[in-house]
């Protein structure tokens, strides 16, 4: 006969092993659902300038990123996208220590880069930690060489200083003069502007470069004017045009019959309004319009308005399409994010973005893209950048000129 207490025993050992039982199955269930949210989530973390002087195009890229988010819902292919911003105040070691921060300890599946400096710090980190990164605002041909995990939802200054070169050649400009800031942008820039108008017949004066930290144009456009050219080719980063607007027509150039011409840049949507009648007739190369005719773009516009307060401009648009390319690029890979099927799925990706047609260039990761020329004109009393000719599909010209 069992003694009571050993019965009694036994009951209570085999209760409590029904109990830790129980607690041992809560706590693995617990556990995997903490495993599999953990596996769900998707974080994108973004390294760009929030303070600095070049804060105003980080916050524009920020905010149509988060946009993006907003409109089309935070879970794509089953996947929780998690979006990180983090503030490299334009400094390139700042990019370089907060991208490696992203990857080690909070493990992002994706990057989001800013301006060109930063984001060529950024390269060997990305490379070696094989972090598809997408570039969400700079503009400089050299960066996607600089990693395989880069692709570009950007732009290339090639490609709109190309267009206008050609442009302004074909449309009777013969004697130009470059005014631009002295940085890797500028300088890309200079060279393709260079080269197409000498290829289109015409002759450039004088390249001047302006410093980026102090940029005083007044003395430049004195300079430009002094050669008498029919045509001032100006590039500059994008928040700087209130300035070269007001200097511009302080110095006369406006009713001089100079034509300022140049990359999107210089009639940024955001600042435009605030420009007057400085700009009225300043035709531009540019990818993006908040004028562009197309529906998407007007809700684009409307919805960017609402969040924002601000006009959409060029650079908003880098960090929309770049979360459209991640959420691209997960859904066709079924949410997988394999650094190397990412890329592959990005390479030829295309879609409609509030520019108009974009495409992902196979071999270069860079972005395709219509290049559209525009002039300044009034609607409802504000200036706005309207196309009027479309150049299709503009591959960056630097790379198609050295790797063909
Ligand atoms: C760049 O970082 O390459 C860049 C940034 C802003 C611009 C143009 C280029 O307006």
């Amino acid at each position: 006969m069992i003694p009571i207490f050993d019965r009694r025993s036994r009951r209570a050992a085999s209760h409590i092993g029904f109990a830790s039982a129980l607690a041992l199955g809560a706590l693995l269930a617990t556990l995997n659902v903490v495993a599999a949210s953990a596996a769900d989530v998707v974080k994108v973390g973004i390294v760009i300038p929030m303070t600095g002087p070049f804060a105003a195009i980080g916050r524009e890229v920020a905010a149509g990123a988060k946009l993006f988010v907003e409109q089309h819902g935070d879970v794509v292919a089953g996947k929780k996208i998690e979006l990180i911003i983090r503030d490299d105040g334009g400094v390139p070691d700042n990019g370089k220590r907060l991208a490696q921060d992203l990857i080690v300890t909070d493990k992002v599946s994706f990057l989001g880069a800013g301006i060109t400096p930063t984001a060529l710090a950024m390269a060997p980190v990305v490379s070696e930690a094989k972090v598809p990164t997408v570039v969400l605002l700079a503009g400089t041909s050299i960066l996607t060489e600089r990693s395989p995990y880069f692709v570009r939802a950007s732009f290339t200054l090639g490609q709109q200083s190309a267009v206008m070169a050609d442009w302004a050649t074909r449309n009777g400009s013969r004697r130009t003069v470059g005014i631009i800031t002295d940085w890797t942008p500028g300088t890309e820039a200079s060279k393709v502007y260079e080269q197409h108008f000498k290829d289109g017949g015409g002759q450039v004066l004088d390249m001047l470069r302006i410093p980026l930290a102090s940029p005083d144009f007044a003395p430049f456009l004195q300079r430009a004017r002094d050669v008498s050219p029919d045509s001032v080719f100006v590039s500059i980063p994008a928040f700087q045009s209130v300035a070269l607007a007001r200097q511009f027509s302080e110095r006369g150039l406006d009713k001089s019959g100079i034509k300022l011409i140049g990359p999107g840049d210089i009639v940024d949507d955001d600042d435009l309004a605030g420009t007057g009648d400085a700009l009225d007739g300043v035709v531009t190369a540019g990818f993006y319009s908040a004028a562009h005719p197309s529906k998407l773009n007007a809700d684009y516009v409307a919805a960017y308005a609402k969040a924002t307060g601000h006009r959409a401009n060029h650079v908003s648009v880098g960090g929309y399409d770049g979360m459209n390319l991640i959420y691209l690029a997960l859904q066709k890979t079924g949410g997988s994010t394999d650094p190397d099927r990412v890329i592959e799925a990005m390479k030829g990706m295309s879609w409609e973005s509030p520019r108009g047609p974009v495409a992902i260039d196979p071999r270069t990761r860079d972005i395709v893209q219509n290049i559209y020329v525009r002039k300044v004109e009034k609607r409802n009393g504000e200036p706005w950048a309207v196309e009027f000719a479309t150049f299709e599909a503009v591959k960056d010209p630097v790379k198609e000129a050295t790797t063909q």
